[in-house]
């Protein structure tokens, strides 16, 4: 048992008390932020004329040694401490002696931890980012190389409207697109750095804020020292766009796994990417895509507990906030393993356009272009909706569908028809004409991907 304190003590904490309140089994994730942290403050410290340059020296020497070690495996964090802060100091004052004592000068463990997860989150943040940009460059790609290619689009998981591949991805390139601004957009909140708030109330030592916060790259120090150390929002702000990211990706699982089955047809994933039955041969599981799927639950559940320990919090910091770290760590691993998987699941996908046209071809797609064909040569939309109606009970009837009827066949239940209806309710007129912006047509199509090109360009790093 390794802690920092006990002065005031004429006990020792009892075992089971010490394993509950330690956090060393998992704040040692930030190991290298919590030392990049120190080094900062040391520095600040000399600046401020409260360590010399000598013990300064000293200290940054002493840290970037167990840095080092660390890397390299030749120092464990061992459990005996009660935290990764404690595990520091214990190991700098053991390298360097007395100085290493006056390491925690004007800091609380308090402004520490809340600068260390800071720290920490935002170095995922930024992966994570970078995880959702690739992601989006494959949709990019894939949107583009399939224009043309036709396939039925469904409402109510049944078949609707004739869209294409193109479109089809082009929801999900949207929904990533949101997913990157939005991580940046909580980047520019969080941005802000609480070392200096000390345990609550400042600290009477002469720190300079605007110096540690600019040596660890945020836009300044934050502004009140016990919301500083009690503030998780940013934290909550994370695992609710992840939340988001892995509902997008569970969806576009759910689609890739239906694509998948035998019923469908429409995509066959790689075999890289999938998995194999203990007891029936012919299987080919979609296996990653259900994991992701499945994931979706404990991102979720970590914002809710997060959510949850932070309700009854008074001000400022509790202990009840150590409890921010497992889960969020979870969820951050969690996000970044899954887009990286979905990502290789979908570049190496293969897709079956002549299934998917086919399939577009039927279950009266253009049921709804028929109807405008009727509109175009002035009958009422309702009227027209009527009239198809009846077409596709008689084709359902016979088995047939809209484009076998014979032009007699239609003329039976509507004069209106002439000809060119077999034009006007083809799959090719069917896409081809819908080329309002957003709208699956190639000539909308392109004009959104050359948006999408720009908006992929201008943040590409
Ligand atoms: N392990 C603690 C946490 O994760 C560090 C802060 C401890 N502060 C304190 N006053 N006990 O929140």
């Amino acid at each position: 048992m390794a802690q920092l304190w006990g002065g005031r003590f004429t006990k020792e904490t009892d075992k089971l008390v010490y394993n509950f309140n330690a956090s060393i089994s998992f704040d040692k994730k930030f190991y290298r932020q919590d030392m990049e942290g120190s080094m900062a403050h040391v520095k600040m410290l000399a600046a401020a004329g409260i360590l010399t340059e000598e013990e300064r020296d000293d200290i940054l020497k002493g840290i970037e040694g167990i840095l080092a070690d660390v890397e390299s495996g030749k120092l464990a964090i061992s459990d005996e401490y009660e935290d990764i802060h404690s595990f520091v100091e214990a190991n700098l004052i053991d390298r360097i002696g007395d100085t290493g004592k006056k390491l925690h000068t004007g800091r609380s463990r308090n402004d520490q931890v809340a600068l260390d997860m800071k720290l920490y989150t935002r170095e995922e943040l930024i992966a994570i980012r970078q995880e959702v940009f690739e992601l989006i460059e494959t949709c990019h790609s894939l949107m583009k190389e399939h224009v043309h290619t036709a396939m039925p689009g469904f409402t109510h998981l049944q078949k609707a409207q004739p869209v294409t591949l193109a479109h089809h991805i082009g929801a999900y390139m949207e929904m990533f697109k949101r997913d990157y601004d939005r991580l940046c957009d909580i980047y520019e909140r969080m941005n802000y750095c609480p070392l200096g708030a000390g345990a609550l109330a400042g600290t009477t030592y002469p720190l300079d804020r605007e110096m540690t916060a600019s040596l660890l790259g945020f836009y300044g120090p934050t502004l009140n020292s016990m919301d500083s150390v009690s503030d998780r929002d940013y934290v909550l702000e994370l695992l609710s766009a992840l939340s988001i990211i892995m509902m997008h990706l569970s969806r576009f699982c759910e689609e890739i796994i239906l694509w998948n089955s035998n019923e469908y047809q429409f995509v066959e994933i790689d075999d890289a990417y999938s998995t194999g039955s203990s007891i029936m041969p012919q299987k080919k599981n979609p296996d990653i895509a259900e994991l992701v799927r499945g994931k979706t639950g404990r991102v979720y559940g970590a914002l809710m507990s997060l959510l949850t320990t932070m309700k009854g919090i008074p001000l400022a910091y509790n202990k009840d906030m150590q409890e921010d770290k497992e889960l969020t760590f979870d969820a951050y691993d969690t996000v970044k393993g899954c887009l990286a998987l979905f990502n290789g699941m979908l570049k190496t996908i293969t897709f079956h356009p002549e299934i998917m046209e086919r399939s577009a071809k039927h279950g009266f797609t253009n049921a709804t272009d028929a109807a405008d064909y009727l509109v175009n040569h002035g009958v009422p939309f309702r009227d027209a909706h009527g009239i198809v109606g009846r077409l596709v009970l008689y084709c359902i009837d016979k088995g047939i569908s809209l484009d076998d009827m014979s032009l007699e066949e239609y003329k039976a239940i509507s004069p209106v028809f002439e000809e060119d209806i077999y034009d006007a309710i083809s799959l090719k007129t069917c896409i081809e004409k819908r080329n309002t912006i957003g709208a699956p047509g190639p000539e909308a199509m392109e004009k959104v991907i050359a948006f999408n090109e720009k908006w992929v360009e201008e943040r590409r790093l």
